[in-house]
């Protein structure tokens, strides 16, 4: 029984199993790859939930935005390394199959599923925001109670109800006139988010009958999504009031790192581009530059914008879900925040397309694998898309984007895509440890891990102790009871660190993905206790699903029975 779940693909197997499969052109260089990750980067996080990160921490959100590309670019090293020794499609799902094994490999699929199309309801709800704001800049009002998920209409009332109207911003009171306006059944309000569910129909509809992600499209695209942000940024600078950035975080630490969820998913997609490394004309050498290229692009976009954004208008009135139109609608620039309006409505459909496309091609690798219903690896006859798949895809994407609040669902996809990457990260160290790595034509720099990974847990706790008085004294009011209760995610942290330091110092571990890890690790755990339950929960159905199909069915099955 435990050999069959952890029954492993080999290199060689996936490498013949993927020269027996379509043959894909291989096409795709360096500057092709920057645009296709930048493509898939672009897009909610910058364009929406970047507005009440600010809202949150301030101008300092810019900072985080840094620390969080950290974390992105050692993970981005271990996803090239793993891309130049399998270079296949299936992203992580593959990678988990040959280190760890099919039961971790299933787990990661299923975690991937928050990463594409869970990230992508977000989308779609963000989408829905700007083109509703853009209807409205032509005089277009469409009725409140089509244009939002229930959630926020009820919270408008409640906070009507409790603290009058007074207290009501702007979106509380879209929020209550959708809850006053809206049809009733049985005295239950009816809302809904009606644009985010259509244009993901729409959109799910294109990529079935086979919408090519030709080349010049995804160029297009990318050259408007990066021109409106170029032309934010310009056109935002002369407006920039500096006294707006004093305090710079308001809110401390906490209030920054409160937002990392929010800042973390606006750097999710670049390990998109590791699933196209079989259309690479040199996946060993292009793959890891076009990541770290499209990181170092990312970052200095976001932190400019957070600037700008946070310079021109007071990060107390940050709080809405357009912040890159309404700026400029908040300093009289009507046109500016017009322009802003419609193009971001063109570049978040591309973001939307692009998961849209991604998903259904890892439930396809994954039924290929035995691991899904044969169904998800249907082609359709005529389009010679997966059928199926692309039609669950819509289906998942547009009913959550009719009913569901934002949050929850970045929260859900930030959880998600952090664990995948730190089982990526640790990939390297079996991968390593398997002698695997000969095999692998990019290698992550090697830095020996023996003593660092240790030297670094008491580096930071000489620190600890030296200046963070704070932290301290927190942790000594606490009761053991409740250390347990409220610190579990913080002594998670701590005790993998130490893990990994005594498996370092044994095995000689690299130390770029061991850092890798720990700092994806340690932004997790600032995700909070609810997030992870959820995220458990989530695991819990994903393990029952594998027993109940996965597990039997398995192509392995057949080698291993
Ligand atoms: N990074 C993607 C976005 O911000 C998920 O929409």
């Amino acid at each position: 029984m435990i050999n069959k779940l952890f029954r492993k693909k080999s290199v060689d197997q996936i490498l013949q199993d993927s020269r027996e499969g379509t043959g894909l052109a291989k096409v795709l260089g360096v500057r092709d790859l920057v645009s296709l990750g930048i493509a898939a980067i672009v897009g909610a996080g910058i364009f929406s939930t970047i507005g009440l990160a600010s809202f949150e921490g301030g101008p300092a959100i810019s900072l985080l935005f840094v620390f969080v590309a950290f974390a992105c670019v050692f993970t981005a090293l271990a996803y090239a390394q793993f891309a130049s020794t399998v270079p296949v499609s299936g992203s992580a799902y593959t990678y988990a199959y040959v280190a760890f094994g099919e039961l971790f490999a299933w787990i990661i699929g299923w975690a991937l599923v928050l990463e594409y199309a869970v990230s992508n309801t977000v989308v779609a709800i963000s989408w829905s925001q700007y083109f509703v704001s853009m209807l409205e800049g032509f005089g277009i009002f469409l009725p409140k109670w089509l244009t939002m998920a229930p959630g926020y209409a009820i919270d408008a009332h409640l906070k009507f109800v409790e603290q009058g109207l007074s207290a009501l911003n702007v979106a509380d009171k879209a929020g209550l006139e959708a809850y006053v306006t809206a049809p009733r059944i049985a005295d239950i309000p009816i809302i809904f988010d009606f644009p985010a569910g259509l244009v993901t129909l729409l959109v799910t509809w294109l990529v079935y009958i086979g919408i090519k992600e030709s080349q010049r499209a995804s160029n297009i695209m990318v050259m408007i999504k990066v021109g409106i942000i170029v032309l934010v940024i310009l056109g935002g600078i002369f407006y920039i009031k500096p006294e707006n950035w004093t305090p710079f975080a308001p809110n401390g630490v906490r209030g920054v790192m409160g937002s990392v969820a929010a800042v973390f998913f606006a750097f999710i997609g670049f390990d998109s581009i590791s699933t196209t490394a079989e259309e690479c004309k040199n996946p060993q050498r292009d793959l890891p530059r076009a990541m770290i290229i499209c990181l170092i692009i990312c970052t200095i976009m976001y932190v400019a914008i957070t600037l700008v954004l946070t310079g021109m208008v007071n990060y107390t009135d940050l709080n809405v879900k357009d912040p890159l139109a309404f700026v400029f609608k908040y300093v009289g620039f009507d046109h500016m925040a017009g322009i802003v309006s419609v193009t971001s409505v063109i570049a978040i459909t591309s973001a939307l397309l692009v998961y849209q496309l991604a998903q259904p091609r890892i439930w396809m690798t994954m039924s290929r694998d035995g691991l899904l219903s044969k169904r998800f690896a249907r082609v359709h006859p005529k389009y010679r898309t997966p059928s199926y798949a692309t039609i669950i895809t819509g289906i998942v994407v547009a009913i959550p984007s009719l009913f569901f609040k934002m949050d929850f669902f970045v929260d859900l996809t930030s959880v998600g895509t952090f664990f995948a990457f730190i089982l990526v990260c640790a990939g390297v160290l079996y991968m390593d440890h398997a002698g695997l790595s000969a095999k692998s034509k990019f290698k992550v720099p090697y830095i020996n891990g023996k003593y660092l990974i240790g030297a670094g847990f008491l580096l930071a706790w000489i620190l600890l102790f030296n200046y963070g008085e704070g932290t301290i004294a927190e942790w000594r009011r606490l009761s053991l009871v409740e250390i347990v209760e409220h610190k579990s995610l913080v002594l998670i942290f701590w005790l993998s660190w130490i893990l990994l330091a005594v498996l370092g110092f044994r095995y000689r571990f690299s130390l770029l993905p061991v850092v890798g890890i720990l700092i994806n690790l340690y932004l997790m755990s600032e995700l909070g206790a609810s997030n992870w339950i959820i995220f458990i929960l989530w695991l819990v159905i994903g393990l029952v699903l594998y027993f109940a199909y996965g597990f039997k069915h398995s192509k392995l099955n057949k080698t291993t029975a």
